[in-house]
């Protein structure tokens, strides 16, 4: 497995491993987990060649302290990429991929400032930004991005669209600890109480789901998420969106079609995040 530092490095490894239609693309911020791996299988099931780029992006994160706080466990995202049949590794310093001068930023100006965006002013921002630099250093044909991350897919799907950049977007099912909790790199900071208590946002996105599949309304299914949440006082709820899942536009009522519910909580002082598209 090759690994790279330098841009020149990595477009001359991608290059070499380039025929038509051949590159699958993983981004990450690293501290792997099988979430992360399912997007390589996803990739790898797809293309012979697969790179996976590990950048801890400093302008998707408004608070410093949470920046130095992300988990960095490079040695063994390293050893399970390899394991995972990686070609290559894309692993940029700050300075690289935000030299001095840089100015350019990419926005998608109605989607990054809403639902999360709203609660984390310049975050789609910073991950548009990262993805798009990530995008034209790689020339990927495709890139494997998980479902968990509802609001930033949407804004990838939008972005690539918008921009004519020329990668297959592609989502991947999120993949869940047997207790239901959404693998996430934020799951190893939790306390073991916040642990026990986290998957109470799976069993209230269930809920809910089950209450518009019958029939019910927006309300009643904010209801039975409310009703679910107070069996875990543990959870902060910050946020709760139901949006039609393919103009991201909030529904109410008793909604038709895809709809994706989104829901946000601290557990101490970690943001967790989870999602669940459904058919009414
Ligand atoms: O989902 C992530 O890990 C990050 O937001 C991404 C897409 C790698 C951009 O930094």
């Amino acid at each position: 497995m090759l690994i790279c530092n330098t841009v020149a490095d990595m477009r001359a490894a991608v290059s070499d491993l380039r025929v038509p239609g051949s590159v699958g693309l993983v981004t990450t911020m690293g501290a792997l987990h099988a979430g992360h791996m399912a997007l390589v299988a996803a990739a790898r099931a797809d293309h012979p060649s697969v790179v996976a780029t590990i950048f801890v992006n400093p302008t998707q994160f408004g608070d410093p302290a949470d920046l130095d706080k992300y988990p960095r466990t490079e040695d063994t995202d390293l050893a399970m990429l390899r394991a995972a049949g990686v070609d290559a590794v894309f692993m940029p310093d700050v300075a690289t991929m935000y030299p001095d001068g840089a100015e350019t930023i990419v926005e998608t100006t109605e989607l990054a400032h809403v639902l999360h965006g709203a609660v984390r002013p310049g975050h789609f921002r910073g991950v548009a930004t990262v993805v798009t630099k990530l995008f034209n250093i790689i020339g990927a044909d495709a890139a494997y991005f998980g479902e968990k991350d509802y609001q930033q897919l949407a804004v990838i799907r939008r972005m690539v669209a918008d921009l004519y950049t020329p990668v297959a977007v592609h989502g991947v099912t999120t993949v869940r600890e047997p207790d239901g909790l959404a693998m996430s790199s934020r799951n190893m900071r939790l306390t073991p109480a916040d642990r026990a208590a986290a998957p109470v946002l799976h069993q209230a996105l269930t809920d809910a789901a089950a209450v518009l599949r019958a029939g019910g309304t927006v309300a009643d299914a904010r209801q039975a998420i409310h009703d679910r949440l107070a069996t875990a006082p543990r959870a902060q709820l910050e946020g709760l969106d139901f949006v039609d899942a393919a103009t991201f536009a909030p529904v109410d009522g008793a909604p038709r079609g895809t709809i994706g519910i989104m829901i946000s909580a601290h557990f101490g002082d970690i943001l967790l995040i989870d999602q669940k598209e459904i058919e009414t």
